[in-house]
């Protein structure tokens, strides 16, 4: 910890109006006994302030850890110059540098929970490019539980504590998943060692959802993207490995991440892209819009564009992680959204989340505000404290159009890119839903040790659940794979007779020791 010298400044305690405090240890009161008076103004200054220190957590992701970086580009997507694919500045020149911040977290649980629970982790990046900003806001698993955005808060509250006992409990979250066949890839994952890494160095990223870049002519094409960890590796951990941590530090993720920075040790990941063509891919046995399917990399290699070095710890944890807003809607141009429904369903909720939960203005704080010129005609709102006007605005027209000195709109860098649509509006699944072939290839893609640790994982959560919830999942698990089904119904029908074995030994046990001290059990 660095300590400030003190003396060589005016170190004088002030309250927040710039008053010098000259006591900061009394409260005023009627002689030194009290009562005390209302118009105590260091006071209650003091403790209304305290009182409103805390602002609500993120609905989701609400434990995190974050640091600062940059992000270096290669000005090339593999082979080709990466122009051929999308006109974003920030890719196009190899070396040039955007700064970035890096927030990772854990999703379900409270803002001080373990950071060891099974759980896919947030890797959420904001690049301060010279066009403004662009989030890339991405999770640690590269596919996940659903493809339909109305289904996301059902998914929460499962996943969430008992409403009423306030106890986790993986029944109510197997009650949602075994109706939701195409939660089957991304549980199979998560049930993995993939469902835990070690700490935030030494796990990919992934924006997850299906982007599109877009060039100079217009011309677009599908984007997926990984961050890619090439100096540490992947490390995950068992469920017993991950207890012991567990057992003596609950920050074990934050604690790894803060240190290795300060002690220069900066953690990189490469950023690669899967690029296909923008049309509906009728050769593929699912659709590239689906956020529960993985793109092979053997067909659809990863192409590395850039990489990103994290070498400057946060100087306020609440100034610039709690307070730190990212969203799936902040894209710059050259960059684009695709039709994944998800996805645009996530882009309508980071913004409105973050209105409520930091503030109308969230973007004027110094970790969310572009470093790029900002200049719009929105004003006023809770805690506005700057003008966002250009320099030369007049500051008296704060609309557009107008021809006395207002704002005008941009000149166009590129072609637009414009999607034509012919298209019942329909309440409708995708074609090829496809929920369980890639869950079983993942499986089958695993090594021993993590197929072991999978079904003992399963059977662990599913054994307390009902056997209506067993048999859906098992059924999934078996379209998927049939050795996979088989291993969990096994293990669930060991796991009964274990514990019918148990109860017997104990009873039996109840009733000797009853019979020894002369009572009855019948
Ligand atoms: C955080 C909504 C799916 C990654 C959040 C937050 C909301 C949200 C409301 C809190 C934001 C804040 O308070 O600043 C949704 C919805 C989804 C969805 C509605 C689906 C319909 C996903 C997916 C991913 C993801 C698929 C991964 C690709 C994240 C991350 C954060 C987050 C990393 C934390 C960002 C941070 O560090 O501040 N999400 N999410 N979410 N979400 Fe999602």
């Amino acid at each position: 910890m660095e300590h400030l010298e003190t003396g060589s400044e005016d170190m004088t305690l002030t309250n927040r109006q710039g008053h010098p405090i000259s006591d900061n240890q009394n409260i005023r009161t009627v002689g030194n006994r009290g009562p005390s008076t209302l118009e105590n103004y260091h006071f209650i200054e003091k403790i209304s302030h305290f009182d409103r220190e805390k602002i609500p957590e993120r609905v989701v992701h609400a434990r995190g850890a974050g640091a600062h970086g940059y992000f270096e580009a290669y000005g090339k997507a593999g082979n080709e110059p990466v122009s051929k694919y999308t006109r974003a500045k920030l890719f196009q020149e190899a070396g040039k540098r955007t700064p970035v911040f890096v927030r990772f977290s854990t999703v379900i649980h409270g803002g001080h929970s373990p950071e060891t629970l099974r759980d896919p982790r947030g890797f959420a990046v904001k690049f301060y490019t010279e066009d403004g900003n662009w989030d890339l806001v991405g999770n640690n698993l590269k596919v996940f539980f659903i493809r339909d955005p109305l289904k996301f808060p059902d998914m929460v509250h499962a996943f969430r504590p008992d409403p009423v006992t306030n106890l986790p409990n993986p029944e109510r979250m197997f009650d949602f998943v075994s109706n939701s066949p195409e939660a089957t890839h991304m549980i199979t994952f998560l049930f993995s060692p993939w469902g835990i890494p070690a700490n935030y160095r030494q796990m990919q990223g992934s924006g997850v959802n299906t982007y599109k870049w877009v060039n100079e002519a217009g011309e677009a094409m599908l984007v997926k993207y990984h961050w890619e960890p090439v100096k540490t590796g992947i490390k995950n951990l068992t469920q017993r490995e991950a207890e012991e941590i567990q057992a003596k530090n609950t920050s074990h993720a934050t604690q790894d991440l803060y240190e290795a920075i300060e002690l220069g040790d900066f953690p990189e990941w490469e950023l690669c892209v899967q690029l296909l063509s923008d049309d509906e891919h009728p050769e593929l046995d699912f659709d590239p819009l689906d956020p529960t399917k993985l793109w092979d990399h053997e067909r659809f290699p990863f192409l590395p564009v850039g990489k990103m070095v994290l070498n400057k710890n946060p100087e306020n944890y609440f100034a610039e992680v709690e307070q730190a807003a990212f969203g799936t809607g902040v894209l710059v141009d050259g960059l684009d959204f695709s039709d994944d429904k998800l996805l645009q369903g996530r882009t309508f909720s980071y913004s409105d989340t973050q209105r409520h939960r930091v503030g109308t203005n969230y973007l004027q704080l110094p970790i969310n505000a572009p470093k790029a010129k900002v200049a719009t005609n929105q004003r006023d709102g809770q805690m506005a404290f700057i003008v966002d006007k250009a320099p030369g605005q007049n500051p008296h027209v704060n609309y557009e159009p107008s021809s006395l000195g207002g704002l005008h709109e941009a000149q166009k860098t590129g072609k637009d890119h414009e999607p034509a649509y012919t298209a019942k509006l329909v309440r409708e699944k995708i074609g090829r839903p496809n929920d369980f072939a890639q869950a079983g290839d993942t499986f089958r893609k695993f090594s021993d040790e993590e197929r072991e640790e999978l079904i003992g994982n399963l059977v662990d959560a599913l054994k307390i659940c009902e056997p209506v919830i067993q048999d859906n999942m098992i059924a999934h698990f078996t379209q998927a794979d049939p050795e996979y089904g088989r291993r969990v119904s096994e293990g669930l029908a060991k796991a009964k007779s274990d514990s019918a074995h148990i109860s017997s030994d104990s009873a039996r046990q109840g009733a000797e020791m009853a019979e020894r001290s002369g009572q009855r059990t019948d």
